[in-house]
């Protein structure tokens, strides 16, 4: 079978790399993609944006499966668009893709099929929104209900401040139509966890646990990135306990909500989780893998990637296992000197060749034989041994070899886990 998977990032290459190790696929196409998938698959320089154009690509290339990376495309539409011309594509509907585009609507999702969350009140009118915000006591959680590039929740810690986020996000439209609904919620305290789950619409298939690293600096400070890092299993935060919970609280409900409000949800459920001292709640619901999330589940999944993809559109998830290596898997990202600030691309990447980690490629281009930076995070290094304090160093002695002027990257990735 011919694959196109949809994306450029980190996440898009362990598709890519995973999908290719099946012995259905023949071929495998990636738009646009990025200098470390070309090594792997042919990229194609198609807009994300234009699904006429990535429609036409799969019809004249007879590919028998489209795979979707990023939200906008969900949120876009484009599994509704391939389906009405009776492509197969991997991933949910714009309608049930809401659960991530519309922060509003996720929770209102959630409120109505007892899915636990932080307690919060949604709001079109700025006016009403300040009001709620100056009942509740600070830190106060402000949220644009839309897609933001993942900017768009601000913890603010006063009063001042939170009136100052609705005004910027509500009137002064600072991530534009994004906020012309906002979430106000109360600061919740605790440890984040990334669940995964393929979800067909009856039944789910839970993966193993990660954890993302979201802050730029060591010890969680500095400003929010897409991730610098990740690990997996997070047994630690996660314990077969509260996993257990996760099962019964989180995604049995969802199945319920989904099948009761009608949403065509088959495709990857990746919700963000908060463990507080009062039990699991849900931060907010991706509908798509994460990344750099994927990088590590990805090289810890045994089974076939295909199979797992197709038995979600075909809804026979309840018949279907996966397998994974029991070994732990640590991923860090090395960013452009100034990310997640601006920063300058073009520069040179030596060291990749030595390596014995995996490395998916984020923001990369071919120049002849040699790789360029094209963005902000540039690698992911992922290492794969018996134990985590093992992968950890895999991964790192692999980051210490590898260079590009202005490199950075967290040196406590999976430091949490141990
Ligand atoms: P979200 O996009 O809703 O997952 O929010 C992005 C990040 O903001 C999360 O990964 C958390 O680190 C933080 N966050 C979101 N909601 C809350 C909350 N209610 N309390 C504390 N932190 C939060
Ligand atoms: N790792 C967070 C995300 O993919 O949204």
């Amino acid at each position: 079978m011919k694959i196109l998977v949809i994306g450029s990032g980190g996440r898009e290459h362990a598709l890519v790399w995973k999908l290719r190790q099946s012995p259905r696929v023949t071929e495998i196409f990636c738009a646009p993609g990025n200098g470390g998938i070309s090594q792997i698959a042919e990229c194609v320089p198609l807009k994300i944006s234009d699904h006429d154009a990535l429609v036409k690509f799969v019809e004249e290339r007879g590919i028998g499966l489209t795979v979707v990376g990023p939200d906008d495309a969900l949120a876009a539409g484009i599994v509704d668009r391939f389906e009405s011309v009776d492509l197969r594509i991997f991933g949910p509907t714009q309608g049930a893709a809401l659960l991530e585009s519309s922060k509003v609507f996720a929770k209102e999702f959630m409120l109505r099929h007892g899915i636990p969350t932080a307690a919060s009140g949604q709001f079109s009118n700025a006016d009403e929104a300040r009001a709620f915000a100056a009942k509740m006591s600070a830190p106060i959680v402000v949220k644009a209900s839309g897609l933001a590039l993942g900017k768009g929740v601000i913890i603010a810690e006063t009063h001042a401040e939170a009136d100052a986020a609705i005004r910027e996000i509500m009137e002064e439209r600072k991530f534009g139509d994004a906020g012309s609904e906002v979430v106000i919620e109360e600061f919740l305290t605790g440890e984040e966890c990334s669940i995964h789950a393929l979800v067909d619409g009856h039944s789910y298939l839970l993966f193993p646990s990660a954890q993302d690293h979201k802050r730029a600096l060591d010890g969680d400070r500095g400003l929010n990135t897409g991730g610098m890092g990740t690990f997996s299993p997070a047994s630690k935060v996660l314990p077969p306990a509260l996993e257990a919970r996760v099962r019964t609280e989180v995604l049995d409900r969802f199945i319920a909500g989904i099948k009761a409000d009608g949403l065509d949800y088959r495709g990857m459920l990746f919700p963000g989780l908060m463990i507080t001292r009062d039990g699991i709640k849900v931060l907010e619901f991706n509908c798509r893998f994460g990344d750099p999330e994927t990088q590590v589940l990805l090289t810890r999944l045994e089974s076939d990637l295909l199979d797992l993809l197709e038995a979600t559109i075909d809804q026979c998830l309840e018949k279907t296992t996966a397998t994974w290596r029991h070994e732990s898997a640590v991923c860090v990202i090395l960013v452009s000197g100034g990310y997640p600030g601006s920063y300058a691309g073009g520069k040179k990447i030596t060291g990749l060749e030595k390596s014995d980690a995996t490395i998916f490629h984020a923001g990369t281009r071919r120049d002849g034989g040699d790789f360029l930076t094209a963005g902000g995070r540039v690698l992911g290094v992922t290492g794969l041994a018996p134990t985590l304090a093992e992968a950890k160093t895999r991964a790192y002695a692999a980051a210490a070899g590898i260079h590009f002027e202005g490199m950075q990257f967290r040196s406590d990735i999976a430091a949490k886990g141990l």
